[in-house]
């Protein structure tokens, strides 16, 4: 897995002192990462990225902290100047459906007192397949519907966002039924008619699939039930009604 690395350090006198004087900060940098990267994985050299002298970590009291007490998710180690992951980091339950991910560390020296922010961008990994709400939808059609009627199948839910969401969907081939897939609007389309006498039930698989590299996949079945329709004529046998005037 390769990490990307971006640096920021503030390029104008005037943006550094005022950086400087806000938050005793000469420059912050940020690093992007895959999300469930292996405990101990080395993000980037920090101390190379901000420009600070090496070899003087452990004399500055160098740590890594966060803002507001949240979670810390990476380490310095003194000798190297690298920031090493230290805890697991599932973007998941972090950032839920937000498309952008960060999280905000700091680095502490405390002597002389610096400050540097450090932002971790956490990137969606496919660790996430596909879900319908249930295994099995069921569905009741009179068999007298027409072709072309519709009927609203939920849509499958992914955890992961973006390419890694829900991308596509697939009905197993059946004679009945086609597909139609407008945004989250997933539904059965009659293809050819039903005759109850003929089948009183059909059973349909529908998979959705994302978008991830290997793709990932979800599937439900759909029990069709088909209602009679009251179409053959009932026999009726002779009766003589006597109507008088
Ligand atoms: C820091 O890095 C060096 C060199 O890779 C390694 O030998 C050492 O064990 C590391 N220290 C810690 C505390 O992980």
């Amino acid at each position: 897995m390769a990490l990307k690395r971006k640096r920021s350090v503030s390029q104008t006198g005037i943006v550094a002192f005022f950086v400087f004087w806000m938050h005793f900060a000469i420059g912050d940098v940020s690093y992007s990462l895959p999300e469930e990267i292996k405990r101990g994985s080395v993000i980037g050299n920090i101390v190379k990225d901000i420009g600070l002298a090496t070899g003087k970590l452990s004399l500055r009291k160098a740590r890594i902290d966060t803002e507001d007490n949240s979670k810390r998710y990476c380490d310095i180690n003194l000798s190297t100047g690298d920031l090493i992951v230290s805890e697991r980091i599932d973007r998941e339950a972090l950032c839920g459906d937000k498309a952008s991910c960060v999280m905000k560390q700091e680095l502490v020296l405390e002597s002389p007192m610096e400050l540097h922010r450090i932002s971790l961008h956490v990137q969606d990994v496919n660790d996430n397949s596909p879900l319908f709400n249930e295994d099995l939808v069921k569905i009741e059609i009179q068999e007298s519907a027409d072709r072309g009627a519709r009927f609203l199948i939920e849509e499958a839910r992914d955890a992961d966002v973006g390419q890694n969401s829900v991308q596509r969907y697939s009905l197993r081939e059946n004679e009945h039924f086609k597909l139609s897939v407008d945004g989250n609007t997933v539904e059965l389309v009659l293809d050819k008619e039903l005759d109850r006498e003929n089948k009183e039930a059909i059973n349909l698989i529908l998979t959705a699939m994302d978008g991830g590299s290997p793709p990932k996949s979800g599937t439900v079945g759909i029990h069709v039930t088909v209602l009679d329709a009251n179409d053959n004529a009932p026999v009726f046998t002779h009766t003589s009604f006597c109507t008088t005037k």
